[in-house]
């Protein structure tokens, strides 16, 4: 077998060339054209056929094999966020208030790098590798795994199982990071909406104050998580945003909450509505007023399968050395490959990116950058992995 650091350096700079073009020109979720285009000119250019359409701007290309076997799919997402750069890179974004602050562009140049790799091993492996490019991410009540799913993405040829990976900025390039079992978390939002009755501010016993009421309906909910949650359960319940009233000396009839609810555990998650449910009627009851409670299921918690999670393992102690590996990690951030992971078995790792002689910015803010020093170990380990599903 050829070796596979040799070739990825091959192509680095030409990957990190693929990273700064993404990276300069992002695209929001369900706008991403001109990226879902590039990513199937850059596919032809190496003698591939994408398959463009899938799913809305959803790309994919199969890589055979020296000879028919299993199929394993590599997939990476490509949206950005609404969030202006900060970064004051050379290659920051062109496209105002929009940017790769999710570290989709390095995911999407690691994976047209894999692209590169696996096509200089195809008489080393049997099976087929399937590149899979998903847009909308981001797009949480709307994101775009599952059209991809809907349109065949892992039909024809039948994908068997599936890698996926994610920039982490909290941990430093050579590190990695997986979980046995849940890695990321279910993400559903709700709206509750307190009813009351309005007065004049001096004289609340003509009233029902809903400002009142969800005060207490805020402070209920947390006991969700303290009193009716295993401590050994990661849960959390955020109220995000509240909006009530009109003027300081008026009693508001009326209070509008956002929130957002997190679990690592399905048997759990699905208590949610439930209990945000019961507690937000019945103390505005109480109160004598009224709650009205819309729930909205989101991702799926990300559960990695044992054997994908041996199999990433296994390469990122080869790759990386065993103290390289930050272990039982997971994060109540959500992310659409859960969806994938319900339907086959899956495997998704988090990729240090943190460059240590640089500042700090956490995904999803402005100032974030990713290392590029860590676009290698990312195509190692993805790469390796896949091909030890092939050979198992
Ligand atoms: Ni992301």
């Amino acid at each position: 077998m050829k070796d596979i650091k040799a070739v990825i350096n091959k192509y680095f700079e030409q990957i990190v060339a693929y990273r700064r073009h993404l990276h300069e020109n992002p695209e929001l979720s369900h706008e991403e054209k001109n990226t879902s285009e590039f990513i199937a000119a850059k596919l032809r250019e190496m003698g591939l056929e994408p398959k463009t359409g899938v799913g809305g701007y959803g790309v994919t290309a199969v890589i055979e094999g020296a000879a028919p076997g299993k199929c394993v799919g590599l997939r990476a997402d490509f949206d950005a966020l609404p969030v202006k750069e900060v970064t004051g890179l050379p290659f920051a974004s062109k496209n105002e208030g929009v940017s790769h602050a999710c570290g989709h562009d390095v995911h999407t140049a690691m994976l047209l790098g894999a692209a590169h790799v696996l096509i200089e091993l195809k008489d080393e492996f049997k099976g087929c590798v399937k590149l899979v490019f998903q847009p909308a991410e981001e797009d949480v009540l709307n994101c775009g795994s599952v059209p991809m799913i809907a349109d065949g993405v892992l039909e024809d040829p039948k994908v068997d199982a599936m890698i996926g990976q994610h920039v982490w900025p909290q941990y430093t390039t050579g590190q990695a990071a997986i979980r046995n079992g849940a890695m990321m978390a279910s993400s559903d939002r709700f709206h509750i909406t307190i009813k009351g009755k309005g007065s004049h501010g001096s004289a609340p016993e003509d009233g029902v104050d809903a400002i009142v009421i969800a005060s207490h309906v805020i402070a209920a909910l947390q006991t969700i998580v303290s009193r009716k949650v295993s401590p050994r359960d990661a849960a959390v319940v955020t109220i995000g945003t509240i909006h009530g009233g009109s003027r300081y000396n008026v009693i508001a009839d009326e209070v509008k909450l956002e929130g957002t609810s997190r679990n690592l555990n399905p048997e759990v998650r699905n208590k949610m509505p439930g209990r945000i449910t019961e507690i937000a009627e019945g103390v505005a009851k109480a109160m004598g007023g009224e709650a009205v409670v819309e729930y909205f299921k989101g991702y799926s918690p990300t559960v990695n399968d044992p054997g994908m999670f041996d199999i990433i393992y296994g390469v990122m102690k080869e790759t990386l050395g065993e103290n390289a590996i930050v272990p039982e990690m997971s994060a109540l951030g959500g992310e659409d490959f859960s969806y994938f992971c319900e339907r086959i078995p899956c495997g998704f790792f988090w990729l240090g990116t943190r460059n240590p002689e640089q500042e700090f910015f956490p995904i999803h803010h402005g100032g974030f950058n990713a290392d590029e020093k860590a676009i290698p170990t990312g195509i190692e380990i993805a790469v390796k992995s896949a091909l030890a599903f092939l050979a198992k």
